[in-house]
This record gives structure tokens, C-alpha cells and sequence, in this order.
């Protein structure tokens, strides 16, 4: 069994240039908030994208270099965040391969790649971490993020590690089991609810307004549901008994809701999205 128990304290302070390789939504959306958070300077932060023109539309954009290969932003940095798409990890393993070592720590957001398969790819590299980011850290909102890692790996390395995401919000340390839900529960739950408020803003325009007066009205009872909860101390079912009056309008609607199996749809979004994480894995067998 690898360990990595002795390496901590020469980690502890040295871990200072990060590579975030594929420089995507979620790859610009880390490096930029970790560097508004004071995690590092721009100095200290390398990205990568393999296109060479869009590297440098990204960089003039946030303003730190980017570049194209991924092995050369390896060999520069200690921290490594790995924010492809998980269908592209195989294609840059060997780059990867070619240039990692015991020194560097290698923090996966990819969705369904097991700690397992990266660590029989990657025989020599040190601590492997995989990190579900809130999605709406792009939001710059402060969200959750839940972090599973290798069993070896030294408290002092978790800390540190933990420190780091703990700049974007809530951190959790859950079973890698655990992952897939959380990956929908919080994280692509973002798109879910969001696609609730474009269906409401459809409707507004459908009944009643123009497409711009729909829009801000769905914002408004989206920020007016998050200060309900926020700042009343009752619990969801509370707030709805507050606004469905017995034999109301509300009432009938949630009604009709419950007939329509909303309840029941949910869950088996939830079930399909975990469904693909599972066809998603599959390419991470061997
Ligand atoms: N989106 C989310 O809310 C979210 C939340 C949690 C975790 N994640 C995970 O985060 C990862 C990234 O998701 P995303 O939504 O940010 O995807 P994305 O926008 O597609 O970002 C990936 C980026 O990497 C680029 N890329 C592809 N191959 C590359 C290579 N060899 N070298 C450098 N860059 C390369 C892609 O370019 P091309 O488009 O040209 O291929 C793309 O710009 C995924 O693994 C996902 O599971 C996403």
C-alpha cells in the first residue's frame, strides 16, 4: 500500500502552483473563484485547454496563463485539478502518466471516474482526491462541496486539502460510494431547478406577459423562496401550509400536482441521472 503520511509537511506549504487542466465551464469557474477567494494569486495558477486559440481568449479573459499541454502544466504545478470531461480521460492519460510524481496531488471533479482506476493509471502519482464542486460556484453563489479521497491518505494532506475547498462554501468528506448522489443531489440538481424556473417563465409569457417581465418575476420568487427559508425559522412544509390556504387556489394546484406524479418524476430523474453516471463508469473498467 502506498502512504503518503511523510510527505504532508514538506507539502504543507510548498503546494503552491496549481494546473487546472481543460480550462472548461467548470475548469474557468474553480481557477478564477480560488483566486477571488485569495487561494492563490494568478501568479500561482496555470490552465490548459488543447485550443491553442481558445486558450488565449481564456487567458486574456481571466487573466492568468493558459496553455495547451497539459503535461507541461503537470510538471510546473503541485496541485493538479483534473476538470475534463470524464470521456476524455482516457485519451490524456499518458500525458498525464508522463509527468506525474509522488510530489503532486491530484484533485479529480470528474463525475463517475473511480479513485481506483485513476490510481492504476497513474502508479506514481501522490494523493488522489475527487472533489464534486458546487456547479453554481460559476454563480460565484457559495455551495457545497463533497470530497472523497484515497484511504492512505495523512490527515494533514485531507486538512489541507479540505482548507483549499472550503474557500467556495461547505465541505463534506463522504464514502466514494456516496459520490454519484451527491453529484445529482447537489450538483446537476442546479439544472434541474433551473429548468423548473424556464417552464415557469414559459408559462408567464404563454398567460400573460412579455418574455423580459416573465424573466425578472421568476427571479423575484426565486429570491423571495430563498429569503422565506432563509429567514423564518420554519422548516418546507411549514412555508407551504403558509401559502396553501385550505380549499385555495394553491391547495387545488399542489393537487393536481401530486396527481401528476411530480413527486414520482423527480425520483426518477434522480434514478436516470445516477443510471448515467453508472454508463459513464463503464468506460472506467479496466
Ligand atoms: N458542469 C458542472 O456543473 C460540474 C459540476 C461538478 C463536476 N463537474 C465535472 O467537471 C468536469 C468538467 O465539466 P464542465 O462542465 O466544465 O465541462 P466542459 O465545459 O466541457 O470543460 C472541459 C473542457 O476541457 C477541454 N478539453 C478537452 N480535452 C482537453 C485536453 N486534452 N486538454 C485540455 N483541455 C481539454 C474541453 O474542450 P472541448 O469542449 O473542445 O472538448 C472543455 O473546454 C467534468 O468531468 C464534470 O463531470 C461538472
Amino acid at each position: 500500500m502506498i502512504s503518503f503520511e511523510n510527505k504532508s509537511l514538506k507539502m504543507n506549504r510548498n503546494i503552491k502552483k496549481a494546473a487546472f487542466l481543460g480550462m472548461g465551464r467548470m475548469g474557468k469557474a474553480l481557477s478564477d473563484a480560488f483566486i477571488k477567494e485569495g487561494i492563490y494569486t494568478k501568479n500561482e495558477v496555470v490552465g490548459t485547454h488543447h485550443n491553442a486559440v481558445i486558450a488565449n481568449e481564456i487567458s486574456q479573459s481571466l487573466g492568468f496563463e493558459i496553455i495547451t499541454s497539459n503535461s507541461e502544466a503537470i510538471e510546473i504545478s503541485e496541485m493538479i485539478y483534473l476538470c475534463i470531461r470524464p470521456q476524455q480521460i482516457p485519451g490524456i492519460i499518458d500525458e498525464l502518466k508522463s509527468k506525474i510524481s509522488s510530489e503532486k496531488i491530484l484533485v479529480s471533479i470528474a463525475v463517475g471516474v473511480p479513485l481506483k482506476w485513476l490510481r492504476n493509471k497513474l502508479k506514481n502519482c501522490g494523493p488522489i482526491f475527487h472533489v464534486h464542486p458546487s456547479s453554481l460556484v460559476m454563480a460565484k453563489s457559495p455551495g457545497v462541496s463533497y470530497i472523497t479521497c484515497e484511504e492512505q491518505i495523512s490527515q494533514e494532506i485531507k486538512n489541507e486539502v479540505e482548507n483549499i475547498w472550503k474557500a467556495l462554501g461547505d465541505t463534506y468528506f463522504v464514502e466514494e460510494k456516496t459520490m454519484d448522489f451527491c453529484a445529482v443531489f447537489s450538483g446537476t440538481s442546479s439544472a434541474f431547478f433551473s429548468r423548473l424556473a424556464i417552464i415557469w417563465e414559459k408559462l408567464a409569457v404563454k398567460y400573460a406577459f412579455s418574455e423580459e417581465m416573465a424573466h425578472k418575476i421568476v427571479i423575484y420568487i426565486f429570491n423571495g423562496f430563498y429569503h422565506a427559508y432563509k429567514e423564518t425559522n420554519l422548516n418546507f412544509e411549514e412555508i407551504e401550509d403558509k401559502i396553501a390556504t385550505p380549499g385555495g387556489v394553491t391547495r387545488a394546484g399542489l393537487k393536481k400536482l401530486d396527481e401528476e406524479g411530480f413527486e414520482e418524476a423527480l425520483e426518477n430523474v434522480v434514478i436516470r441521472s445516477l443510471e448515467r453516471i453508472e454508463e459513464i463508469r463503464s468506460i472506467f473498467k479496466e
